[in-house]
């Protein structure tokens, strides 16, 4: 099996909310290997991103902090590098795609000079070659006119074209890591198509680890390997994604299943499961799902579960499985 690397264990980041650390990511752990596609789901507000600005230390603070647990980078524990090292890491070793396109455009230089910049940054080749390998991003990910684009500036182009120049940043230094959060809900389906086959090959031909965050599970059964539901700041089933889309076993996970829209069915009423995610810290005690899980009984609105291995590399955190009736597999 290919290496683990990043590995987070039990990370914990905290926003600060008067005298109350509410913990908006509570004991996260998962990995991602060399050569892997892992997607994060999960309803919004349940801590994806924050998971990822903690691993990039994005994270703002205060009022946000990572109050525990480690991020290992290929067993560097980058929880609590310093800012030198962490500003030799993002980019060049780990790269992330923002939800927010603008995050990472730099309003003031054209697209070609902040291309050129980042992918100088990290390699030490020539001006030349680097003005031609960021005409070959800007290809890659899908924009006609490449060498006229790059002589723009971030305003003159429409949000799904910033998208993907943020996207081709990100790519510009073959990080060992991407991070990407959301990187395709803000555009067309063709386009979508597009970035997904162009991470699919980076991840395929250079073994570029990627983390990928996203609402569609469309997507998850499109480019991933293996699939961890999050829910209310929690790891709540993981597995590979042929298991966790056919053979789900959290009600969270089965309920996010039954959402999803069948092409094989023409009229159909689409289920949504009841209620919304609790704030972080809403829920002191018991199942954090329990209030709108189908299946809950007494013990899950005392009990909190823990996340337990099924079989091999299949979790889930409910309490169904801890030696409870099995009535929801
Ligand atoms: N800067 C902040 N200050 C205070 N709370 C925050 C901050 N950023 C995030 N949170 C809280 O952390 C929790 C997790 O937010 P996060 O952005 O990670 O959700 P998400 O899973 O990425 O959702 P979405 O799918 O909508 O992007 C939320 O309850 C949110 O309100
Ligand atoms: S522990 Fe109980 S409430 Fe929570 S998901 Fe399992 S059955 Fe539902
Ligand atoms: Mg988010």
């Amino acid at each position: 099996m290919e290496q683990v690397v990043l590995e987070l264990k039990n990370l914990q980041t905290t926003f600060q909310s008067g005298k109350t650390a509410v913990p908006a990511v509570d004991g996260v752990s998962l990995h991602v290997r060399k050569g892997e596609v892992l997607g994060i789901v999960g309803e919004s507000g349940c801590g994806k991103s924050v998971t990822s600005l903690s691993i990039m230390q994005l994270i703002p603070s205060p009022p946000g902090k990572i109050a525990g647990g480690e991020i290992l980078y290929k067993g560097e524990d980058i929880a609590k590098a310093k800012a030198k090292r962490m500003k030799r890491l993002r980019g060049k070793e780990i790269s992330m795609i923002f939800q927010e396109p603008m995050t990472s455009l730099n309003p003031l230089f054209t697209i070609g000079n902040q291309l050129i910049e980042a992918i100088r940054n990290h390699n030490k080749i020539s001006k030349k070659e680097a003005r031609a390998k960021a005409i070959q991003l800007v290809r890659d990910v899908g924009i006609p006119r490449a060498e006229e684009i790059i002589h723009e500036y971030p305003h003159q182009l429409s949000g799904g074209m910033r998208q993907r120049i943020m996207i081709a940043m990100a790519m510009s230094c073959d990080p060992e890591v991407l991070i990407a959060d959301e990187p395709t809900t803000a555009l067309d389906v063709t386009i979508q198509a597009q970035i997904l086959d162009l991470m699919k090959s980076l991840n395929e031909q250079k073994g570029m680890a990627i983390l990928l965050i996203t609402h569609d599970l469309g997507v998850v059964a499109d480019i991933c390997h293996r699939v961890v539901v999050m829910y209310a700041g929690q790891v709540v089933e993981e597995g590979t994604v042929r298991t966790i889309l056919k053979q789900p076993k959290h009600p969270y996970t089965q309920g996010l299943i039954r959402s999803l829209p069948k092409l094989t069915e023409r009229k159909q009423q689409l289920y949504s499961i009841p209620g919304t995610v609790p704030q972080p810290g809403a829920i002191e005690q018991g199942c954090r799902f329990a209030e709108r899980c189908e299946f809950a009984f007494e013990a899950c609105f005392q009990k909190n579960p823990a996340l337990l291995e099924l079989e091999d590399g299949h979790a889930c955190r409910c309490l169904l499985y801890e030696g409870g009736n099995e009535d929801a597999g």
